[in-house]
């Protein structure tokens, strides 16, 4: 099933989901006669969302498949909680979440095989249209390097295998009815929010 209104954002670490979410934020906030709008991401700050994040710092030692668990638990929550994201499309808002369910097939399905991760999230809808910020990984992780704290994933040779895996679960995934759009993600910020612009005030939402 497909949630209208609803968009993801998904790619490799260091690719710019966030900033660019934080920019296209800005970009409705400012506009006259835009839809209502939702921005949110996973793992969300939630208590399941804090729990993964202490788990994916190495804080917390959880076998792959219970983080696998916990990520769609806490995507069901994000969803269908008060406020969520279901009960914001049906009352007409636009949401754009920073990482979905793609997100779970490739890093979960990296970490625990496929199985797992395609069944927790079979009943999850699939958003409208799916972001994918596609960048080679050398480039993504060496942006990574001014952070202060590195979460398991954010090391080049898992990054090589992350991008891999995007590449061969999106066409499965389109197939359930989400639009992907690839955004090149080496480009500029200014031009990788260009692209992001257009692509969704082109939305029906958004008039277009
Ligand atoms: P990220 O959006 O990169 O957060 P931050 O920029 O604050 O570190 O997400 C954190 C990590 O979570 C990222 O490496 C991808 C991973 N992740 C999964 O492994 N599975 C999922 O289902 C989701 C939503 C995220």
């Amino acid at each position: 099933m497909v949630l209208e209104n609803f968009i993801a954002f998904e790619g490799g670490d260091g690719t710019g989901t966030s900033t660019q979410l934080a920019l296209l934020r800005n970009r409705l906030e400012s506009g006259a006669g835009r839809p209502p709008f939702h921005c949110c991401f996973e793992p969300t700050d939630g208590s399941i969302g804090r729990l993964i994040r202490a788990a994916l710092r190495g804080d917390e030692n959880l076998l792959p498949e219970t983080v696998a668990r916990l990520f769609a638990a806490d995507r069901g929550e994000h969803l269908y909680g008060p406020g969520g994201v279901a009960e914001r499309c049906a009352r007409g808002e636009l949401v754009v979440s920073d990482r979905y369910v793609p997100s779970s097939l490739v890093y979960q399905g990296l970490e625990c095989g496929q199985t797992l991760p395609l069944s927790l999230n079979s009943l999850f809808p699939q958003p409208e249209l799916v972001l994918y910020f596609d960048l080679d990984p050398e480039v993504a992780v060496g942006r990574l390097q001014g952070r202060a704290v590195k979460d398991a994933y954010e090391k080049l040779d898992f990054q090589l295998r992350v991008r891999e895996r995007y590449e061969a679960i999106l066409p499965d995934y389109a197939a359930g009815g989400s639009r992907i759009e690839r955004i090149d993600a080496s480009l500029s910020v200014e031009e990788v929010a260009g692209q992001v612009w257009s692509l969704i005030s082109r939305l029906p939402i958004m008039g277009g």
